[in-house]
């Protein structure tokens, strides 16, 4: 159970096995999550850490999106002293019930055609960009979604800027809109573009050995009094999604 042994090293507080999973090492694991309620649109988290100017960025993150929720919704943006709409992740609910995700890079908004069903599941997301080739990425519960290559004239994501969970921010740090309602969990950040293998080991739940500039920790995220700490069980696919 190799697979298990990773999780553990990864420093996740649980570790449930199935009886049923041990030939293919599937597991439920039990992560810290934020839920940001729908009666409310004040909901954000605040990821205390300091970033550097990057010449690369992932960010991976489990969604459970709220089914009831039909606003254009604002999993984390990225805001820079010099420029607010740096890097972020919103999606929104198609004519389909689909939920469609979109990136904006260093302002421009991606198009919206990376999706998951509107199921009130959870569902693993990546977005990956490098400025060496302008290329960006959108991952779903591990298969790469969505892809291009900018031919914009590129720069680094700008540093010491304010990642912001839940909401848009139309000033840095502030103004608030384009709230998310539902949970998320198991948000990471690195300064690299990680590769297909790389996403399809997460979201089986697999620990990386790249180097993390944010580990998902409660302790290091400042939340708004209706934001709330709730334990959630996930299931793990496990190393049978791995090529
Ligand atoms: C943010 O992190 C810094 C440095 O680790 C620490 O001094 C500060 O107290 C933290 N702020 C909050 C609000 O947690
Ligand atoms: C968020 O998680 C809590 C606790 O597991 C659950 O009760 C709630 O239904 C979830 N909310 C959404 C929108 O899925
Ligand atoms: C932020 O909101 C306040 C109050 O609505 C408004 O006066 C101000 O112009 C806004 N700032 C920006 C940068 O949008
Ligand atoms: C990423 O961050 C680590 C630790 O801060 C640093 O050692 C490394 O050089 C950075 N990598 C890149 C590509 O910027």
């Amino acid at each position: 159970l190799k697979i298990v042994a990773e999780v553990i090293k990864f420093g996740v507080d649980v570790c449930f096995i199935k009886a049923n999973c041990f030939s293919s090492s599937c597991s439920d694991l039990q992560f810290s999550a934020l839920n940001f309620p729908r009666e409310s649109q004040e909901g954000f988290a605040n990821v205390n850490v300091s970033f550097p100017a990057m010449s690369a960025i992932s960010v991976c993150v489990r969604v459970q999106w709220d089914p009831q929720w039909n606003e254009v919704s604002t999993i984390f943006s990225y805001a820079a002293p010099v420029f607010t709409n740096e890097f972020q992740l919103r999606g929104q609910v198609d004519v389909q019930g689909r939920i469609l995700l979109a990136l904006i890079i260093h302002g421009k908004h991606l198009p919206y055609k990376a999706w998951f069903p509107n199921d009130g599941a959870w569902h693993h997301i990546c977005v990956t960009w490098r400025r060496s080739d302008s290329l960006w990425a959108i991952y779903v519960d591990g298969d790469r979604r969505d892809t291009s290559s900018n031919t914009d004239t590129s720069r680094d994501v700008y540093g010491d800027g304010i990642l912001i969970l839940g909401q848009d921010q139309d000033s840095f740090g502030g103004n608030f809109t384009e709230p998310f309602s539902g949970n998320i969990t198991d948000l990471n950040v690195w300064n690299t573009s990680l590769e297909e293998r790389h996403v399809r080991a997460l979201n089986a739940c697999s620990a990386l050995t790249q180097e993390r500039l944010f580990s998902w920790s409660l302790d290091l995220l400042s939340s708004h009094p209706v934001v709330r700490q709730v334990q959630t069980l996930l299931f793990c696919p496990g190393e049978k999604m791995l090529q």
